[in-house]
């Protein structure tokens, strides 16, 4: 029935920008009004899974199977070295020599998902053409709606603009520190989605990830920063030195890992309602290492300078959250695992 495809995207598209996705596993979002002893004292509550969350099923909808390119979007103002960081670790993701564990082992469990042929996720992530939108082209203060502007400024721009690549290409819009966007710090640090073509001209699979350091590192940059209502809790170091940027990390983790597996959202997710996926990475959110769930991150390792990372990339270390394994039900990267309660 060709027909209810787009009719179907058209509903859902309108709808999830009513709704916002819930959050099923552990940020210190304010309104959860966190309690620091829980997290001191090795508050370790496993993730609280409902069998609903734990079914994730396949939607018969494609995935990226062939090889996958990011183009960053740098939205406002960026350091080179901030720059680098995130560049690095998206070459990292195919770099299969990195030492273990690596950030390459936990795309592995990526790859797992496959489409109705039984193809898998690509294992090649490559980093793509870059745009820089210096100058804050839709203001400082950005909508769901004005970010498709925004990408659609950087794949019609009059020089050098990003190339359209609606089967493989993914678009990474990445905003500084000084740029609010709508919902950021009270309900998400980022999210993904696709564009419209009344919007951009096309259907492009897309994410947003902003640069929280002066908004609310202890909600999106956490672990490397706690929030000012929790006394008491130390951050932890983080592995490249620069807290904002190191906690966008794990969340541009969380959103390639979405959009390679649920790009036009009709593919990978658990729970009934296409409006409110569950998707692989939110099975796994605050989930780092051995052990983790509520809001114990896991075990993590521990650098000689006392950072903190739980893999390695491309001559960096990085603090990633894990991803759900649908064959074995668990959060996992390949060199740890951690049950849930189901
Ligand atoms: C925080 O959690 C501890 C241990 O679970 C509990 O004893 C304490 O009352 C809680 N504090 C608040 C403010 O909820
Ligand atoms: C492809 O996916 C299948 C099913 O999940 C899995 O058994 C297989 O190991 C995957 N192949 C690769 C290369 O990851
Ligand atoms: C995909 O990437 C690999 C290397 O990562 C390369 O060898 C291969 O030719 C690429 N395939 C296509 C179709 O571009």
């Amino acid at each position: 029935m060709h027909w209810v495809l787009p009719v179907l995207l058209a509903v859902i598209g309108v709808t999830a920008l009513l709704v916002v996705t819930p959050v099923s596993g552990y940020r210190p979002w304010p309104y959860l009004k966190p309690n620091s002893s829980n997290l001191m004292f090795g508050g370790s509550k496993k993730f609280e899974g409902s069998s609903e969350f734990i079914h994730m099923r396949y939607h018969m909808g494609p995935v990226l199977t062939a090889n996958i390119t990011i183009h960053p979007i740098w939205y406002g103002r960026w350091q080179k070295s901030q720059k680098k960081i995130i560049r690095e670790f998206i070459n990292s993701i195919s770099a299969v020599d990195s030492k273990h564990p690596s950030v390459a082992g936990w795309w592995k469990t990526v790859q797992l998902y496959t489409d109705q042929t039984g193809a898998n996720i690509s294992r090649s992530v490559l980093l793509g053409e870059e745009k820089n939108d210096r100058f804050y082209s839709h203001g400082k203060s950005l909508t769901r709606l004005s970010i498709q502007s925004v990408i659609k400024s950087a794949v019609t721009s009059r020089t050098k603009p990003l190339p359209i690549n609606p089967k493989s290409g993914l678009y990474l819009l990445l905003t500084s520190d000084d740029v609010y966007v709508e919902d950021f710090c009270g309900q998400v640090c980022g999210f993904h989605y696709f564009t419209f073509p009344s919007i951009v001209g096309y259907t492009l699979p897309y994410a947003w990830v902003g640069n929280s350091a002066k908004l609310c590192p202890g909600v999106c940059a956490y672990p490397f920063a706690v929030p000012q209502y929790m006394p008491g809790l130390k951050p932890l170091k983080s592995p490249n030195s620069d807290v904002g940027v190191d906690g966008m990390i794990s969340v541009i983790g969380h959103e390639v890992a979405e959009l390679a597996t649920n790009p036009l959202v009709n593919a990978w997710y658990a729970g009934q309602d296409p409006v409110a996926p569950v998707e692989i990475a939110d099975l796994c959110e605050g989930i780092y290492g051995t052990g983790g769930g509520g809001s114990y991150t896991g075990q993590l390792l521990n650098d000689k300078d006392g950072a903190t990372y739980n893999m390695n990339g491309i001559r960096r270390r990085y603090l990633v959250q894990w991803v759900w394994n649908h064959i074995v039900f668990l959060a996992f990267v390949g060199f740890g695992r951690v049950g849930v309660d189901a």
